[in-house]
């Protein structure tokens, strides 16, 4: 397997690409094809009857254990895109598979989200009468774990993002970097494969961001996890190992920072 090259190619839908197989290509050499996690196909996004098209024809791949960075002006389609691969909304055309999960087909999307996908969102959106405990409790809920596990579960949470001695306080009482690391907690708590981050350092200090996106960055490369930041900040950028550029609606640059 070692000589193996990894063919990172899109292929469509109704190719008959095998995956996750190996193959003699013509040239007598053995390849691989890796199937995608997340697969976009000419993804179309409008609002307001199609005046808007916030997403004009998106096709994109990415990779379980990647760390990609998504950057592009402000109104270009970037949080439109995310609310896309974390079926918070569904597109006008094209389709979306996600572990192979049609998106777009797909009714009930919630268990889907619930048990794969870890949300950051631009404004983090606390439950400002509830405790840091009881945010970050909020994904276990629904899933029928014991009390036990979930107090044990939240716990370690709770100190892999340092806020220990913050669990019973309520958000309006934490600084901005700290109800942030309340959201990463939020958002890794289920042990989601795949974490959407729209600007988590927007908000904060260069030195709080860096923080922050080194418990993103630690989470990735401990456990796993396919990581996809939209940020404004070129440095920020430039620390995930792929980046892609948006510009109304497209993608106009998809590069690899190595
Ligand atoms: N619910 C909506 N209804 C109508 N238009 C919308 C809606 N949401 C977004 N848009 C429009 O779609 C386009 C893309 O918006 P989006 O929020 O994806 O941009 P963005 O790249 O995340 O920008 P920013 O960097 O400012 O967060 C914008 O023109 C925006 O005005
Ligand atoms: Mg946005």
């Amino acid at each position: 397997m070692d000589d193996n090259q990894i063919v990172n190619e899109g292929a469509y839908p109704d190719d008959e690409y095998i995956y996750n197989e190996t193959f003699i290509g013509e040239d007598g050499e053995e390849y691989y094809y890796e199937e995608p996690l997340i697969s976009l196909f000419n993804v179309v996004k409008e609002y307001d009857k199609g005046m808007v098209k916030a997403l004009n024809g998106i096709n994109l791949d990415i990779f379980e254990g990647e760390f990609v960075s998504i950057i592009g002006p402000s109104g270009s389609g970037k949080s439109t895109l995310l609310n896309m691969l974390g079926a918070l909304d569904k597109p006008t055309r094209g389709k979306i598979f996600i572990g192979g999960i049609d998106l777009v087909k797909e009714k009930d999307l919630s268990e889907f989200r619930q048990e794969k996908i870890g949300f950051v969102f631009q404004l983090h959106n606390l439950i400002p009468n509830l405790s840091v405990f009881d945010n970050v409790q909020i994904p276990l809920l629904p899933t029928g774990m014991s009390n036990k596990e979930m107090k044990e579960r939240i716990s370690e949470i709770i100190r892999a993002v340092g806020l220990e001695d913050k669990r019973n306080q309520r958000p309006n009482k934490l600084s901005g970097g700290q109800r942030q690391r309340v959201a990463i907690a939020r958002a890794l708590v289920n042990n989601p494969s795949i974490i959407l981050a729209d600007e988590p350092t927007g908000s904060l200090d260069s030195k709080t961001g860096e923080l922050i996106l080194n418990l993103l960055m630690e989470m990735h490369e401990r456990y796993n996890v396919t990581l996809i930041i939209v940020t404004h900040d070129n440095g920020v950028a430039a620390l995930a190992e792929r980046t892609i550029k948006i510009k109304e609606g497209q993608i106009i640059e998809d590069k690899y920072n190595y």
